[in-house]
């Protein structure tokens, strides 16, 4: 049974003050969720991870936005996984549409990442999904199969066990235009497919989530869908009160 995860992604949003009034503010709700074996969490900037990792609940899930594959070097304005661990940071989010369409990340990228991520037996959540064009010509899956198939190339079924994968099409990202739930079971269910194909059975086990205009309204009838274990979610992740309905929207 995989447990559901409903993870705020942040984005260039909130200064640490403002991310440490929401981990005080969503101490009660960590609580609420882990009593309904829900899986809670948030993405913050880099230089507020440490303040909300201290300030919220412990059951927080809290999550980097990017990291660098290389443990330190001449890498002007990047980060490392051991720096992330200092602060006991173990999830991060890798190949956000953003991060690839502005910072060059590319599949191959993303891999080397994933890797490093896991060695250090931490989470990648890893984000994959199509543009507008790419959605309208109809290679959603051409482009999502080889987003996985690059991503996690040379991956062991015990590598991947604690993967967590994310699909966000580009065209419903802070838009408004939703994906229907029938486009997100059927891409998620792809993605499943794939993983099965390439790790066999434990793809059961590995939690795709979707992500793109998640809100309050409507996280319930993504999260009914049977391949469909959780939500990225990024503008109404950020007030406390709309968080708060996301959580109990699929309790
Ligand atoms: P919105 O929920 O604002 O559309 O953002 C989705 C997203 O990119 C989460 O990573």
């Amino acid at each position: 049974m995989r447990r559901k995860l409903l993870l705020g992604n942040w984005k260039m949003n909130k200064t640490s003050a403002e991310a440490k009034e929401f981990a005080l503010q969503s101490r009660p709700l960590a609580e609420k969720a882990k009593l309904n074996n829900i899986d809670l969490g948030v993405a913050p900037t880099n230089l507020s991870l440490a303040t909300v990792k201290e300030n919220a609940s412990k059951d927080m899930i809290v999550s980097a936005q990017n990291v660098h594959f290389k443990e330190s070097g001449a890498f002007t304005g990047e980060v490392s996984i051991p720096m992330l661990k200092e602060f006991n940071i173990d999830w991060v989010l890798i190949g956000h549409s953003e991060r690839r369409a502005y910072d060059n990340e590319t599949n191959e990228k993303c891999n080397l990442k994933i890797k490093a991520l896991i060695a250090n037996d931490m989470v990648p959540v890893y984000c994959v999904g199509e543009t507008l064009d790419e959605f309208d010509a109809g290679k959603t899956k051409d482009v999502v199969g080889k987003q996985v198939r690059e991503g996690l190339k040379d991956l062991t079924k015990d590598d991947v066990k604690k993967l967590v994968v994310a699909y966000e099409p580009v065209w419903s990202i802070g838009t408004g235009k939703n994906a229907s739930t029938d486009i997100a079971q059927d891409v998620c269910k792809f993605v499943r497919d794939v993983l099965k194909e390439l790790f066999g059975e434990v793809a059961d086990e590995i939690r795709v989530l979707y992500g793109g205009s998640v809100k309050p309204d409507n996280i319930k009838a993504y999260l009914s869908c049977k391949d469909v274990d959780g939500a990225l979610v990024g503008g109404a992740s950020l007030k406390i009160d709309s968080y708060e309905a996301l959580l109990n929207n699929i309790l």
